[in-house]
């Protein structure tokens, strides 16, 4: 069967961003002047997904107009014949988008589960809006591709710096299959360094059938009291396979400040309205405060 839809969970509290998310979804924050989860609808459209659901908590108006037609901003700009701006706006109504509410953000596994209507009988992607992937072909497509030769459940996963697996659901591979497909023994989520069975981590791309939905309805809380969408993997694994993928392109980590930040200038240096100037910026604060390090060190 063709995978068609995809789920993207926006409704996580943003903690890490607060005050920005108190009254916005972190998914809205933008990249230089494109809202992050704009970077994911690029990438489902890319990869050939014709619908995609939204699954949004408090903050759900924002993105829902986001994806809206705003007739007005488009008529002014038209009369002020501000034609880039205006296929700007313009282009990002033109998709098939479908919005939930998770009414309490009980855990990623949770916001999954609200999406059991939509996707019905179907094997689909779910894409958090934390990672921005960039790669020749779309992450999501790659996942796709597998799926094509194995029909199964595939988890995109990426080497991790070991003192790191902690924030992350890590993979215990059993053997790879084909080039960067492996087999996995089981799923663990959060694991201390010692714990950690590999330094392979689940990055925010999957590939799910739809059983998986059996397994979330009665999924306990596990790490954080949440309901974790790697625990019902581990636990689809035992009925079915499901393959992890290694991702070898570039990942930008926009869910925490710090990753934020590195995303925020990298991108601004391949802006064309911005780049220039933000090059020169950084030659010249590098040098001050390369400066002022010389300056500490006497
Ligand atoms: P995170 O744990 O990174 O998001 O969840 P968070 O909880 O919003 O962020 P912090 O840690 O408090 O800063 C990964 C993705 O899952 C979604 C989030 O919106 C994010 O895209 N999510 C998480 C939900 O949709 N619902 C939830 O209950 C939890």
């Amino acid at each position: 069967m063709k995978v068609k839809k995809a789920v993207i969970p926006a409704a996580g509290l943003g903690t890490r961003f607060l005050p920005a998310t108190k009254a916005m979804a972190k998914e809205m924050l933008p990249i230089v002047d494109k809202p992050t989860i704009q970077f994911i609808v690029e990438e489902a459209l890319a990869s050939g997904i014709e619908d995609i659901l939204i699954v949004t908590g408090k903050a759900k108006r924002p993105i829902e107009d986001h994806f809206d037609a705003n007739f007005e901003l488009e008529s002014n700009l038209r009369e002020k014949n501000k034609t880039d701006l205006l296929k700007l706006v313009e282009e990002t109504t033109d998709v098939n988008l479908h919005f939930i509410r998770q009414s309490h953000p009980k855990g990623l596994g949770h916001a999954v589960l609200q999406a059991k209507a939509f996707v019905g009988n179907e094997p689909f992607v779910v894409m958090l809006g934390d990672d921005i992937m960039e790669d020749t072909i779309p992450l999501s497509k790659q996942l796709m591709n597998d799926y094509d030769d194995t029909h199964a459940s595939t988890i995109a996963v990426m080497k991790v710096p070991h003192e790191e697996t902690s924030k992350y659901g890590i993979i215990n591979p059993e053997a790879e299959v084909s080039n960067g497909l492996y087999n996995v023994n089981n799923f663990v989520e959060k694991p201390t360094p010692e714990e950690a069975p590999s330094d392979l981590a689940i990055i925010g791309r999957y590939l799910l059938t739809p059983e998986i939905f059996h397994v979330l309805e009665s999924q306990e809380p596990g790490a954080g009291g949440e309901i974790q969408l790697t625990d019902a993997i581990d636990t689809l694994n035992k009925t079915q396979r499901v393959f992890a993928r290694e991702f070898t392109g570039k990942r930008y980590d926009v869910g925490d400040k710090f990753g934020f930040m590195k995303t925020s200038i990298e991108y601004g240096l391949v802006h064309p309205e911005v780049k220039d100037n933000l090059r020169d910026y950084i030659i010249a604060l590098g040098a001050e405060l390369a400066k002022e390090d010389t300056a500490e060190k006497k």
